[in-house]
């Protein structure tokens, strides 16, 4: 076998065997196969496609290419909750407290956010002493002791997806259904839980921009989810506009703060109560997802899901005090306002957009080796859809420097379009697949 021969056949648009796609993972994870040839066979994947085949044995070989963490030793059906990336998308800081508090084992490992998308471990970090590199066995006995951890993958699990991510990141090969799935499912399924709800991300902000390719990926998934005995569902969810209204990783956590206390936006709330809902019904918590919502309700009006969020910081060396006064998080030094230039409708708000402005102020990071800016970020006052009038604030700008400040301003100016028409807000959730098919909400 070599790769030439594995990069024309698919370039040809022919189906690759399980050998040859485990000889790409094993050769290219252990420095065999070059950089330039596995980009090569990136691109032919992107333009001819992988079938439903292929794309198993895609995310077997990388499974299959370090460490599965075993998680039999937590007690209970084990959830665990994936999004395929957004901005302002901080739902798992507030479902995995919810969910932990309604008794449900939550061990998630997370990841960092890169280009425009943010990561639930860099928000986390906004949060003084808050590890996420936690020991295998310091997961494990935080799970069993207060039913929630979250920690950064180790280095042993899915090492080929490591690399291929990055590269897949650098030669625009990322925003493929067949890259994607197997990427996200060879890390969900290493990472040792029982069952997963995935969060589709559809939109402006999302890898899929459309919904045809949103629900393909969501099947994709789901499908190799049951092909490996995973109780597995997704959701497609709106990421056309941010989430919430903050973006930037401490400003996010403030905002997570207040949803834990009952005072969250309404789309961050009902997406978390819908996601929620399913891992509950999954972990045989509830038996039906209306009985989820009621128990997920209580958890917040009742303060136990804001003191299991106490406890998961206490329990990983946070500063707690910073989750009683949030005034305590990191602040940016400047705050500068986004005024409306005119009365109207905002009816155009770029996720993807407004995630590169809070780029643009530090608070991601374009490259995997740049630093964050933990205090920067933006706190919109407006979302799209609407109603402003003339010299009203669209959005706060937080960061530490006059000339990323400006930079970012100028182009949130040319991200918000504000028009006479009055159009109505699009949905929140569009669908879920399970095993059994797909529902259109
Ligand atoms: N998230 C992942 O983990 N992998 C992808 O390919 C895209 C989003």
């Amino acid at each position: 076998m070599n790769m030439y021969e594995i990069i024309k056949k698919k370039r040809e648009g022919n189906q690759l065997s399980k050998e040859e796609i485990n000889y790409f993972i094993e050769n290219y994870t252990n420095g065999n196969i070059p950089d330039y040839q596995a980009a090569a066979l990136l691109m032919a994947i992107y333009f001819k496609k992988m079938n439903k085949k292929e794309t198993v044995n895609l995310t077997s070989a990388m499974l299959n290419s370090g460490e599965k963490i075993n998680l039999t030793s937590i007690e209970g059906i084990k959830v665990d909750k994936h999004s395929t990336g957004g901005v302002g998308d901080k739902t798992t800081l507030v479902l995995g407290p919810l969910v932990a508090a309604c008794g449900l084992p939550v061990a998630k490992m997370s990841g960092r956010g890169l280009g425009h998308t943010g990561g639930t471990l860099d928000k986390l970090e906004a949060i003084e002493g808050l590890d996420i590199n936690l020991s295998k066995d310091k997961f494990i006995s935080n799970v069993n002791k207060i039913k929630l951890a979250v920690a950064g993958q180790t280095a042993n699990i899915t090492p080929a997806d490591k690399k291929l991510y990055a590269l897949r990141d650098v030669t625009a090969t990322v925003d493929n259904v067949s890259l994607i799935a197997s990427s996200i499912m060879s890390k969900k399924l290493a990472s040792g839980s029982d069952a997963i709800v995935l969060d589709v991300k559809v939109g402006s902000g999302a890898f899929m921009k459309d919904l045809d390719s949103a629900f393909e990926l969501a099947k994709e998934m789901v499908d190799i989810g049951k092909g490996m005995d995973k109780d597995i569902i997704a959701i497609i969810s709106d990421m056309d506009e941010p989430l919430g209204y903050a973006i930037g990783n401490a400003l996010e956590v403030r905002e997570a703060i207040e949803t834990l206390k009952g005072n969250g936006p309404k789309d961050l709330l009902e997406l978390t109560f819908v996601l929620g809902s399913r891992l509950l019904l999954l972990g045989k918590k509830v038996k039906t997802v209306e009985e989820g919502y009621k128990l997920l309700k209580t958890a917040i009006e009742d303060g136990s899901a804001f003191i299991k969020f106490k406890e998961f910081v206490k329990a990983q060396g946070g500063n707690v005090s910073q989750i009683n006064n949030p005034e305590l998080l990191p602040k940016a030094s400047k705050v500068i306002e986004l005024r409306a230039e005119k009365s109207g409708y905002i009816n155009e708000m770029n996720a993807e957009e407004i995630g590169r402005c809070a780029l643009v102020l530090g608070a991601g990071r374009e490259t995997k080796e740049s630093q964050i800016d933990i205090s920067a970020g933006i706190i919109l006052n407006k979302k799209k859809y609407d109603k402003v009038t003339k010299g009203e604030i669209i959005a706060y700008l937080h960061g530490n420097n006059d000339k990323k400040l400006i930079e970012a301003l100028n182009r949130m100016k040319c991200i918000i379009k504000i028009t006479k028409d009055n159009k109505k807000k699009k949905k929140l959730i569009y669908g879920i697949v399970d095993k059994n098919g797909t529902v259109n909400i």
